[in-house]
């Protein structure tokens, strides 16, 4: 796992609640797009929502240290335009925990989402991420602590174990120690990571992934939702996962190649994009740009996450080179991002008329 300045410094309840059960039924958890650090930043997520009025968008991790101590306005501003955004804390002291999930329930997310998944040097020095899957008790503990102190859904991403694990023991006890602490849904990386001799990013590709574990998971726990992550690529194959959990995580996939997102509405929701091609937007987002650059942020910071999202069309190589040799020059506006459109070919699947 990549770590950033701005980010790492880094459920058995027999008794279902109405307001769990009407959860599941809404869709809340649907489709997701998963915490990424440096990649899903606020100018990401802003862009992500042009292209989805349905996903439930993740902030990158941050350390509760940070979050506690650093700079908040920094580290925590979001667009209102953004909502639903969950924020992703790492950190295994119940009480920090329950301080950061309050301070960014206040800063008005709407779920806090606890990290068990990360696997980085970094993380295993701080005690917290993937490690914890070896203290299923703490961390039902840190649920428990941010339970008592929120009213916003409390959530975990997890692996499926780590090192020498049994994967289904392994998942089985961290389930049970969350879900009896009042967890309201269980993301789950579908792989094992390993803590020593793989790195953060091949911990992401090289473990096998295991979907029948999270399918038994959402058998075992039928009234918490279970959201599957880890591997998927195209919205049938999501399509196909929802019929046996309650919604679909998906990362890599969606950031490399956004407009999977402007069509995730229409296949996942049967509702019509909110705009009508990869092209539109750009445009729409060309206001949130101008109102970013007049406040100092660079154009590249935003553009970086625009840079996949021709792919497949013609111009989409003339599109990328454009916009990551000329966004990074001082003084570059919206021109440059509209010389860059200007490179695409407007038609083809992602030109023009996505929308249902
Ligand atoms: C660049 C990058 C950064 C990531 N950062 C985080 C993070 O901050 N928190 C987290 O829980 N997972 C993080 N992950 C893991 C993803 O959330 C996700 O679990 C993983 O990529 C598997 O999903 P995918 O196959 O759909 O990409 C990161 C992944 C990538 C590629």
């Amino acid at each position: 796992m990549r770590n950033s300045p701005s980010a790492g410094q880094a459920c058995y309840g027999s008794q279902m609640s109405a307001g769990t059960s009407k959860k599941i039924a809404d869709g809340t958890y649907r489709f997701c797009v998963a915490p990424m650090m440096e990649w899903t930043d606020r100018h990401c997520r802003f862009f992500h929502r042009i292209l989805s009025r349905r996903a439930r968008l993740y902030s990158e991790m941050l350390a509760v240290g940070a979050v506690l101590h650093g700079n908040r306005d920094r580290l925590l501003r979001f667009d209102q335009a953004e909502h639903p955004v969950a924020l992703q804390l790492g950190g295994s002291d119940p009480a920090k925990l329950a301080a950061a999930a309050e301070i960014g329930a206040d800063s008005g997310y709407d779920e806090i989402n606890l990290n068990i998944g990360c696997p980085s040097e970094r993380v295993k020095s701080g005690a917290f991420g993937a490690c914890l899957m070896l203290q299923p008790k703490l961390v039902g503990d840190c649920v428990a602590a941010m339970k008592a102190r929120v009213k916003i859904p409390v959530t975990v991403k997890c692996r499926t174990g780590v090192d020498e694990q049994d994967p289904e023991a392994a998942l089985g006890l961290l389930a049970e120690s969350v879900i009896a602490a009042g967890c309201d849904a269980l993301i789950v990386h579908a792989r094992k990571a390993w803590l020593k001799g793989l790195s953060p990013k091949e911990n992401r590709d090289v473990p096998p992934l295991d979907y029948g574990l999270v399918h038994a998971l959402k058998q075992r726990f039928p009234n918490v939702p279970v959201v599957l992550n880890g591997g998927l690529a195209t919205l049938s194959q999501m399509r196909a996962e929802l019929d046996s959990v309650d919604g679909v995580m998906v990362g890599r996939a969606a950031y490399q190649d956004p407009a999977l997102l402007l069509e995730a509405d229409a296949a996942l929701f049967g509702e019509a994009a909110p705009v009508v091609s990869a092209a539109a937007a750009v445009e729409a987002f060309i206001p949130y740009v101008e109102a970013r650059l007049a406040e100092g942020v660079p154009l590249h910071a935003m553009t970086r996450h625009l840079l996949g999202l021709f792919n497949g069309l013609s111009g989409a190589r003339a599109w990328r080179r454009q916009l990551a040799a000329e966004a990074v020059r001082p003084g570059a506006g919206v021109g440059t991002l509209r010389a860059a459109l200007a490179l695409v070919e407007p038609g083809g699947p992602r030109g023009v008329s996505v929308a249902a």
